[in-house]
């Protein structure tokens, strides 16, 4: 509430699951990799796996090392909502 950015909601995030349309959240970062997709080393595939969902623990299993954060600066959306009882 209140934020500049808008928080994205797991339903949201598991809609971009396309190759012309793909969202990936890596430690609870929302990017939009779309445009990235072809340039991954690991390849289109590799990546897809992660489309639309949390991939954090694939990327951390293959290489935790690499710096998505500063590489996907101009991907980011928002951040994955946390959902709590207490939100109705
Ligand atoms: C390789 C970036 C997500 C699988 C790489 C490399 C980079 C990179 C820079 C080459 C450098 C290295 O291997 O150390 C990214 C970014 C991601 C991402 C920015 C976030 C969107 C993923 C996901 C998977 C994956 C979700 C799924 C399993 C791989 C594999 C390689 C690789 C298998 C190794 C290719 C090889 O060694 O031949 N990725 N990656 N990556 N990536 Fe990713």
């Amino acid at each position: 509430v209140g934020g500049t950015l808008t928080n994205v909601t797991k339903e949201e995030l598991s809609k971009h699951n396309k190759e012309d349309d793909v969202w990936m959240c890596i430690k609870g970062k929302v990017f939009n990799v779309t445009s990235y997709l072809e340039y991954h080393p690991g390849g289109v595939q590799e990546l897809m796996r992660g489309a639309g969902n949390d991939a954090t623990q694939l990327f951390n299993e293959v290489h935790k090392w690499v710096n998505y954060e500063s590489m996907l600066e101009k991907c980011f959306v928002g951040k994955l909502e946390v959902t709590t009882s207490r939100q109705a």
